[in-house]
C-alpha cells in the first residue's frame, strides 16, 4: 500500500494583535528566520503541495514567501481557525488523502513530531498533537473519557472551571481527511465564546463519525509553543539559542556562557574553538577548529578557518578569514573581504572587497577597499585605498612584500609592484615599479629663527 498523499495548510490570517506590530505576526523573526518561513521550511520535509491562508492585506507575507514554491489562499475575514481552512480547501485537490494543519506562529515545531503524526494516523482518521503545560492559560484543552480516548476540544473560554483545570492542551496541528472536510467545515458554526469558527471542532465531528482519533504529545514544550507576542517570540530565541549552544558544547566547543550567545541563522564550529561572551552570528556562519573568538564580536555570513584569532569588539559580514589570521580587536570586516593565512589585521582597520595573500598585515587604522595585496605585504596605520572618484570604485594592486609607509593615500586605479616601498606620508597616484621606493610628497623644509606668534594679552 502507498503512503497517503498529503497537502500542508498553514494558518497565517490571524491579526496577531498582542505583536502590536506593523509587521505582520508571522514575519516576525526568531533567530534570524521568519516564523513563517521556518514552519514552510519544516512542512517541506513533508510535502511539497502547501498551502498559506493569509488575510487579503497580507501583501507582505505573499512577498515574503515569493521564492518559497507555495500556494496561497486568502481568507476574507478573520472569522477564525475553521474559516481558514475552508478558504485553503478550493486549493486542495480532492483526491489528497491527508491534510496536515499547521500554524504559521508555531515556528519552533519538529519534523521529527510530524513523521511521528503521520505514523499514528489512521487513512480514515483524525490525529492531533497535545502537550501538557504547566500553565495551560488560553490554549484548547483536550477532553478525553474514562477510556483516556479524546472526546473533543474545548477553549478556554468556553470551558468550565473543571475542563480549565485540564493541563493536556491542543498545539493547533493536526493531521484531517481531505475526503471529509468539505463537511466538517460546512458544519461549523458561530455558538461559542468567540462567535468565531472553530476548527477544534471537527476532532468532536471524528468521534462522532466513529472515525479513529489519535494523539501524539510532544513533551517538548518549546516546540509546540505558538508565539502570540513578544515576550513570547523573545523567549522562544533565547532557548534556540541555549539548544545551539548545547550542540556546541556537546560538539567540543567551548561557548563561555550559553545565555549571551546569540545565532540568528546557521552555524558551524569546529572542535576546541572557543567562543567568548556576548557574540552575534547571523547568516551562514562557518568555523573551524581552535579559533579563538573574542567577546562582543558579530560576525555574519562568514568562513573563519582553523586556528584563527579574532579579538573582541570585531564585526566580520561577508568575508573570509585564513587560517591562523588575527583579526581586531575593533576591526571591521566587509563583504568580500578574503584574507590569506597568518593575515593580520587589527584595530580601526576596515577592508572591503579586500584580498590579502598569505602574512600580509594592516595592523593599525586603515581602509582597504577593492585592493589586492600579495604576500607578505605591510600597510602601515592611517593608509588608505581612495577607491572611490564619487561615480566608480577603482582596484588598487599591490603585488608581493610590498610596504606601505604610515599615512598614506593610494589613489585608484594603482599599481604597487612586488618588493615596491611607499614612503610614509605619500599620496600614490602611479605606479610604483618593482623594487624602488615610491615618494609621493613635499620634501620637509625648516626655517630658522621663526618665531612662534605672540598672544596679544589685550584681546583676552
Ligand atoms: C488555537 C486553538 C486552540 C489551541 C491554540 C494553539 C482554535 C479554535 N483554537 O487557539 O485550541 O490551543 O490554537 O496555539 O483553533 N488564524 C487564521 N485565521 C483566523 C484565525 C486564526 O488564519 O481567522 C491562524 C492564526 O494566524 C494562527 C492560527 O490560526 O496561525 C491559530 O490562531 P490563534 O488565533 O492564535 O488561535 P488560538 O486562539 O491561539
Ligand atoms: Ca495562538
Amino acid at each position: 500500500m502507498s503512503a497517503p498523499s498529503v497537502a500542508v495548510v498553514i494558518l497565517a490570517a490571524g491579526k496577531g494583535t498582542r505583536m502590536r506590530s506593523n509587521l505582520p505576526k508571522v514575519l516576525h523573526p526568531l533567530a534570524g528566520v521568519t516564523m513563517l518561513q521556518r514552519v514552510v521550511n519544516t512542512a517541506r520535509e513533508l510535502s511539497d503541495d502547501i498551502v498559506v491562508v493569509t488575510s487579503p492585506d497580507a501583501e507582505a507575507v505573499r512577498s515574503a514567501l515569493a521564492d518559497a514554491q507555495v500556494r496561497f489562499a486568502t481568507q476574507a475575514q478573520q472569522r477564525g481557525t475553521g474559516d481558514a481552512l475552508a478558504a485553503a480547501l478550493p486549493a486542495i485537490p480532492a483526491d489528497v488523502d491527508q491534510v496536515l494543519v499547521l500554524c504559521g506562529d508555531v515556528p519552533l515545531l519538529s519534523v521529527a513530531t510530524l513523521q511521528r503524526l503521520c505514523a499514528a494516523t489512521a487513512k480514515e482518521g483524525v490525529s492531533l498533537v497535545t502537550a501538557r503545560f504547566p500553565d495551560p492559560t488560553g490554549l484548547g484543552r483536550i477532553l478525553r473519557d474514562g477510556d483516556g480516548c479524546i472526546r473533543g476540544i474545548v477553549e478556554e473560554r468556553d470551558a468550565s472551571a473543571a475542563e480549565r483545570r485540564i493541563d493536556e492542551i491542543n498545539t493547533g496541528i493536526y493531521l484531517l481527511p481531505r475526503g471529509r472536510l468539505d463537511d466538517w467545515l460546512g458544519r461549523l458554526d458561530v455558538g461559542n465564546a468567540q462567535g468565531e469558527y472553530y476548527l477544534t471542532d471537527v476532532i468532536r465531528f471524528a468521534v462522532e463519525a466513529d472515525l479513529p482519533v489519535a494523539s501524539i504529545s510532544s513533551d517538548d514544550l518549546a516546540e509546540v509553543t505558538g508565539v502570540n507576542d513578544r515576550a513570547q517570540l523573545v523567549r522562544l530565541e533565547r532557548e534556540f539559542c541555549r539548544r545551539v549552544a548545547d550542540r556546541l558544547l556537546q560538539a567540543g566547543v567551548t561557548i563561555m556562557d550559553p545565555a549571551r550567545f546569540d545565532v540568528r541563522g546557521d552555524i558551524d564550529v569546529g572542535q576546541d574553538t572557543l567562543i567568548d561572551v556576548n557574540c552575534v552570528f547571523a547568516g551562514k556562519v562557518v568555523i573551524g577548529r581552535d579559533v579563538q573568538i573574542g567577546a562582543h564580536c558579530v560576525i555574519e555570513e562568514a568562513i573563519i578557518d582553523d586556528g584563527a584569532v579574532i579579538a573582541p569588539f570585531t564585526h566580520i559580514h561577508g568575508a573570509h578569514v585564513g587560517a591562523a589570521a588575527r583579526v581586531g580587536p575593533f576591526a571591521r570586516l566587509r563583504e568580500g573581504t578574503d584574507l590569506g593565512e597568518h593575515c593580520r589585521i587589527g584595530n580601526f582597520v576596515e577592508t572591503k572587497k579586500a584580498r590579502l595573500g598569505a602574512g600580509s598585515k594592516a595592523n593599525h587604522l586603515a581602509y582597504l577597499g577593492d585592493a589586492t595585496l600579495g604576500a607578505g605585504c605591510n600597510v602601515g596605520a592611517g593608509t588608505i585605498t581612495c577607491n572611490y572618484d564619487g561615480v566608480a570604485k577603482h582596484p588598487t594592486v599591490m603585488g608581493d612584500g610590498v610596504f606601505v609607509g604610515s599615512n598614506s593615500t593610494l589613489v585608484a586605479p594603482v599599481t604597487l609592484a612586488d618588493r615596491s616601498y611607499v614612503a610614509a606620508g605619500s599620496t600614490i597616484t602611479s605606479a610604483v615599479p618593482v623594487d624602488s621606493l615610491g615618494v609621493g610628497r613635499a620634501r620637509q623644509r625648516n626655517i630658522d629663527g621663526w618665531k612662534r606668534p605672540k598672544k596679544d594679552s589685550a584681546a583676552d
